[in-house]
């Protein structure tokens, strides 16, 4: 194993409310087949994927049911070896599961009998740091998704989606340089989801990570991205790198402009071959709900400044409308 990182012994952390931590990535010539057990067929899932990311960049992943984007992932994070090509993460070579990657997956998988808190420190626990330092770090997480008065709260009692939110803190414990997220809003519905949407961005520029998301959503992937990353069907292999030049910070009110919608039917394109159910229910899960027009979501969800955690109310229920 690499060894952990020491983490930095004060809660005001550079990374923690800070810029400039983020990893640069390089995947180079991945190639990756599982072969079947027993005799059943090998699956050639990724084939000849060249892939830079710059520091602080962020990169959606999309493409069609089963084409092999949860498997970059893995292979991203150190959890899977492909059997070609190399991974380096700011130029070291990934061979085992990297600590400097956090994780957020479709379904938050927390411990069931620990508390919020409990949960946040668990990668620390893991790590080995003091219990001082865990609870102090913890509750600096806490803090910055909105969840202080949830610490004590297990995660039967959450939402889903204040439970995503609990997962995502505890994907910045060790205060990663690059957080992957596997489709980590697609159990939430469509407005909870734009709220969502807007506080990874809020937390993206306050945590200065680098980050990897998977998504079948075309307007999430162009209004969090800095590029868009297109899959062909199994193989995946890379079929377009579409750069998003929209301004940052973004508001939902982007997302109802020409540009955006050229941006996305682009998208779309290298898609259309693709039959993809998972990409069309998607879309209708986006869609505006009746009575409302795309301009009536800025308002109803006011954008708070950059640097405002004010943003997550863990008091508002999920179906909020
Ligand atoms: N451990 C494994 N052993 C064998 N086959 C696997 C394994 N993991 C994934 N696969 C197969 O590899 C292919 C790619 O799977 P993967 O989960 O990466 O796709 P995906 O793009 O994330 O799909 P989805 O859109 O459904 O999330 C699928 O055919 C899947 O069945
Ligand atoms: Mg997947």
């Amino acid at each position: 194993m690499h060894p952990v990182p020491e983490p930095e012994a004060t809660m005001a952390t550079p990374s923690a409310h800070g810029r400039g931590t983020g990893a640069g990535i390089r995947l180079s010539g991945i190639g990756l087949t599982f072969h079947g057990a027993h005799g059943a067929p090998a699956t050639r899932v990724l084939e000849g994927i060249d892939l830079e990311i710059a520091p602080r960049e962020v990169v959606a992943l999309i493409g069609p049911n089963g084409c092999g984007k949860s498997t970059l992932l893995r292979v991203l994070a150190g959890l899977l070896a492909a059997d070609a090509g190399t991974v380096s993460i700011d130029g070291q070579t990934v061979t085992e599961p990297d600590p400097r990657v956090g994780l957020v997956f479709q379904e938050p998988r927390l411990l069931a009998w620990r508390s919020a808190e409990a949960n946040v420190r668990f990668p620390m626990e893991l790590a080995g740091w003091s219990r001082e330092r865990q609870t102090a770090r913890a509750d600096d997480l806490l803090g910055l998704v909105g969840l202080r008065e949830y610490a004590h709260s297990r995660p039967g009692t959450l939402s889903g989606g204040t439970r995503q939110r609990v997962s995502i803190a505890r994907a910045l414990a060790l205060e990663p340089s690059l957080i992957l997220l596997d489709e980590p809003f697609s159990a939430l519905d469509a407005l909870t989801r734009e709220r969502f949407n807007l506080e990874l961005l809020r937390l993206w520029e306050r945590t200065g990570t680098t980050i990897v998301l998977v998504t079948h959503s075309i307007p999430e992937a162009v209004f969090l991205a800095d590029r868009v990353v297109v899959l062909s069907p199994r193989p995946a292999r890379i079929v377009a790198d579409i750069r998003v030049g929209l301004p940052r910070p973004r508001r939902l009110s982007d997302l109802d402009s020409a540009f955006v919608s050229s941006l996305a039917a682009d998208v779309r394109a290298h898609l259309v071959d693709t039959t993809d159910d998972a990409i069309a229910m998607e879309e209708a899960r986006m869609a505006i709900p009746a009575g409302l027009t795309p301009r009536d979501l800025p308002r109803r969800y006011a954008e708070t400044d950059p640097g405002t955690p004010a943003l997550f109310d863990p008091f508002a229920p999920e179906d909020e409308s």
